[in-house]
């Protein structure tokens, strides 16, 4: 089923589910439909799910060749306890790819600090994949850091390959320890930064970039329903006006975000 010029719907086949920890796992389909870019997202929906709505997820990776998609997940509800025990073969409906993309932000050349927090690295990790050639400097924030390097290497994907990589965790296990933020000494090195996480670690790149004038993106996450601007649902609030996560997004300048004090 077709839904827009860009985007489409298709029922895929559970490929593989690589569980990573208690709390984040992989999803991988192959995928037939438009190809998807770093940034955008799909609603993704199981047949035996008991949950009505799909859940949005920004893809992780995708390789062209193979046409293989891959979702990292937190667990955070019903909905996506329930995709973390879908097995291989089970089928789920994919809708997308859907919102805009990073490269629509991203200079030709240059160099560009990312900054992720949580499961906020997976679209960053998929811009990696996506522009080998660029200089990506990558800065990961989580709350607990991983026990071992190959739990971390699964959930950081693509961006091992970033040219300098900092990670750092608030309880200080196997990493820096504190704020991913306050790594980032010299934002006037870059030529633009995004971040992709919570609102704090958000709102603090934004003031960090604002101080030193640099362009700066931030990847949204709010309540999607619809995922095709129909239901109003993911709206917020910008200098432009209210602004719809799914089809105006989910990737905003900074600048233009009010955040709710
Ligand atoms: S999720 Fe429905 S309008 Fe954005």
């Amino acid at each position: 089923m077709c839904i827009n010029n860009n985007a489409a719907s298709h029922v895929c086949e559970l490929s593989k589910n690589i569980h990573i920890n208690d709390e984040f796992f992989i999803l991988h389909f192959y995928w037939t439909g438009p190809s998807p870019s770093a940034g955008q997202f799909f609603m993704i929906k199981s047949e035996r799910t008991s949950v009505f709505l799909p859940r949005p997820v920004s893809i992780f990776e995708y390789n062209e060749s193979q046409k293989l998609v891959k979702f990292l997940i937190a667990k955070r509800g019903k909905g996506t306890e329930e995709l973390s025990m879908l097995n291989t073969g089970e089928k789920v409906r994919l809708t997308g790819p859907l919102g805009n993309k990073w490269a629509d932000f991203l200079p030709e050349n240059g160099n560009a600090a990312l900054v992720g927090g949580s499961v906020g690295v997976a679209p960053l990790a998929a811009l990696i994949t996506e522009k080998p050639g660029f200089n990506f400097h990558f800065y990961a924030g989580f709350k607990n850091g991983f026990r071992e390097k190959k739990d971390e290497n699964s959930f950081l994907g693509g961006a091992v390959n970033a040219v300098k990589l900092v990670i750092s965790a608030e309880d200080g296990r196997n990493a820096l320890g504190g704020r991913i933020v306050d790594y980032i000494f010299e934002p006037q090195a870059y030529n633009v930064i995004f971040a992709c996480g919570s609102v704090p670690m958000m709102k603090a790149v934004k003031n960090k970039c604002e101080q030193k004038r640099i362009p700066c993106f931030l990847s949204l996450e709010s309540k999607l329903a619809c995922g095709v601007g129909a239901c109003l649902g993911c709206t917020i609030r910008t200098v432009k006006g209210n602004q719809r996560c799914c089809t105006d997004g989910p990737i905003f300048p900074a600048g233009e975000v009010l955040f709710n004090e």
